[in-house]
């Protein structure tokens, strides 16, 4: 998973070129590089780690072209290196590539055999080399990079240039993303809008199989066989500054906050106010497709899938509809019981997750119809389903998921609603309860961003930790997990989240003075069971960290700090409680140091199996 960008046109390529691979940064920072033609040559730069050290080479040695590409890199083949960071050059071409090659191995030893030089470890290097060698046969770019393709297994969006045909770029999509931008006398190419945003909203999103031609002066989009594809632009209407900070030390800290807006734009207009009812047209297709749903199978990673075990909780209560969850990358390869009466709901907020994209093929294939909660609309999962609910969460910087989770929970309240109406099993009286604090949530969203203080507070008492488990029961105890997973991933501190009554069945042996223990404690019809299960952990000299709409006398007395949220319905309580657990996650990380939008080893969408 990477960022591809490219430009031909008449500016200086090199700023378009940088300025794109910053938006694109979210994607991969193992390392950066960018190639222009300069007299008839290519020229390339390259780095390793963040774009900044591009940046710096840059500064030293510049690059001036008007015709260029640039790549930003999360490593898959081959480690982090300059040597083998894009873009990679053979001959008279040059590649960036974001994606797989799967049979590269054999490539290689044939392209080896054949006296190639292959100068990296990537599978990328045989694309460069493939198409440098057609190139020697005869033909143009276009010709050598769709013979190229013809021999690749695997998935790819890649960007071509070559030094016999300046002023051209070739680009091909199969299974990873490409958008091309269309200008007035230059024209872009890039793995994701808002690295276009500064110079055009007219795009194309590229399908599986095509490739396009780019000019300074044209764009033609076609097959990988030539054949013209008619495709009309889209005009996108984003507002880049919602891809800047906003004032905010980091995207996540932005991100969290902007959660009262992003459910208002998840919600908006799927809630009729005279009547109060749900509006989701676009179930209506796939429900008619549908004769009965006898099984729901909620499928997705990481984040995403915590809003699947809550999704579980919602279908079930309010549609009666039994309902599983398993992970993208277990789902497929376990033979899936699932076919046309079952209702796979995918959720995945870039919609391009590798797993997830196989889990949806396979059930398609089996005859299940596919529903999918995505965040980026028309990403390749969005287009593979055959429904989307589209969360409206605007673009998601950060690699840490936080206004995606919570657009995610919102989105399974509006379907397990609009499920159970139609099904005639949802309770008059908890419909009416549930969308009455649909249309509350954003305030009281609002109202738990408000103990920024008292979390502050707490996390300076948990930086220190190396362990921390997390306690919940029932549709809670995935924000337990989800809680857990936030600190692990921006703060590097080993967390578990666990169902607060398995706690004696093993994790108790862990607990000490130094372990905080966070308790998702709401006062539902558990309260008092959980509040047995804190009581073992303060006899063991466990800190506990409460988070609760209600404290009562002895929760108060055994807790170290008590962090207070709304109250709402029981069933919209996981919304709640999933904003202290992530403020409490950041300003650990802030405590401790670490690179918080872009923690170590991870990428924000994860194209690769
Ligand atoms: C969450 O903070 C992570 N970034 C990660 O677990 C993420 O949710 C997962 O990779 C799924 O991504 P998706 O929603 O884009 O499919």
């Amino acid at each position: 998973m990477c960022g591809i960008v490219g430009y031909v046109g008449e500016r200086e390529a090199g700023k378009i070129l940088v300025s794109g691979l910053r938006k694109l940064e979210y994607r991969g920072y193992d390392s950066a590089g960018i190639a222009m033609i300069v007299d008839g040559a290519i020229d390339v730069r390259r780095a390793v780690g963040k774009l900044d050290n591009l940046q710096a080479v840059l500064d030293a040695d510049p690059l001036l072209g008007t015709t260029g590409i640039g790549h930003t890199r999360w490593a898959t083949h081959g480690r982090p290196s300059e040597q083998n960071a894009h873009p990679h050059r053979a001959g008279d071409v040059v590649v960036i590539h974001n994606g797989i090659i799967e049979n590269y191995v054999a490539l290689r030893e044939a392209l080896v055999a054949a006296g190639a030089e292959i100068a990296s470890e990537t599978d990328t290097e045989v694309i460069s080399h493939l198409i440098d060698a057609e190139l020697r046969k005869g033909g143009d770019i276009l010709t050598a990079t769709q013979a190229a393709i013809a021999r690749l297994d695997g998935s790819f969006a890649i960007c071509v240039m070559s030094a016999k045909e300046p002023g051209r770029l070739i680009t091909a999509k199969n299974s990873t993303p490409v958008v091309v931008g269309l200008g007035e006398g230059e024209n872009f190419v890039a793995s994701d809008v808002p690295a276009l945003l500064d110079y055009t909203r007219d795009v194309v999103f590229l399908e599986d199989g095509e490739m396009a031609d780019l000019t300074a002066g044209s764009v033609e989009v076609m097959d990988f066989h030539g054949n013209r594809r008619d495709r009309k632009p889209r005009r996108i209407t984003w507002d880049p500054v919602t891809a800047q900070k906003g004032g905010y030390k980091h995207f996540l800290l932005k991100e969290i906050h902007e959660q009262p807006q992003s459910i208002i734009d998840t919600t908006r207009g799927r809630i009729a106010p005279e009547t109060g009812e749900v509006l989701l047209p676009e179930l209506e297709p796939l429900l008619a497709g549908i004769k009965q749903i006898e099984r729901v199978v909620i499928v997705a990673c990481g984040t995403a899938w915590h809003a699947g075990l809550v999704g579980k909780f919602i279908i079930e209560r309010f549609a009666r509809i039994p309902t599983e969850v398993d992970y993208g990358s277990e789902f497929r390869y376990r033979d899936p019981l699932i076919g046309p009466e079952t209702l796979m709901i995918v959720v995945s907020q870039s919609g391009e997750t590798a797993d997830t994209l196989a889990a949806v093929e396979e059930a398609r294939g089996k005859g299940a119809k596919v529903l999918a909660i995505c965040n980026v609309v028309e990403s390749s999962i969005a287009r593979k389903a055959d429904a989307v609910v589209y969360t409206h969460a605007g673009p998601e910087i950060s690699v840490a998921s936080t206004k995606a989770f919570t657009t995610q929970l919102t989105a399974f309240y509006l379907i397990g609603l609009e499920l159970g109406a139609k099904s005639g099993r949802l309770d008059p009286a908890l419909e009416a309860e549930c969308i009455d604090a649909l249309v509350q949530l954003p305030n009281l969203i609002g109202e738990a961003l408000k103990s920024e203080e008292q979390i502050i507070r707490t996390a300076r008492m948990m930086a220190p930790a190396q362990d921390v488990l997390y306690l919940a029961r029932g549709i809670n105890y995935p924000i337990a997990l989800e809680g857990a997973l936030k600190l692990k991933e921006i703060s590097y501190i080993h967390a578990e989240g666990y169902p607060a009554g398995e706690m004696k069945h093993g994790p108790i042996a862990l607990i000490d003075e130094n372990v905080p223990v966070v308790v998702l404690l709401p006062n539902d019809e558990v309260y008092g069971k959980t509040l047995s299960n804190l009581k073992e952990v303060e006899s063991r000299g466990g800190k506990i960290v409460a988070i609760t709409d209600y404290a009562d006398a002895e929760l108060t007395k055994i807790s170290e700090s008590i962090i207070t949220v709304p109250r709402t319905s029981t069933s919209l309580m996981p919304v709640l409680l999933t904003i202290p657990l992530q403020l409490l996650a950041y300003y650990v990380a802030v405590e401790r140091g670490t690179d918080v939008d872009q923690p170590r080893n991870l990428a924000k969408s994860v194209t690769v199996e």
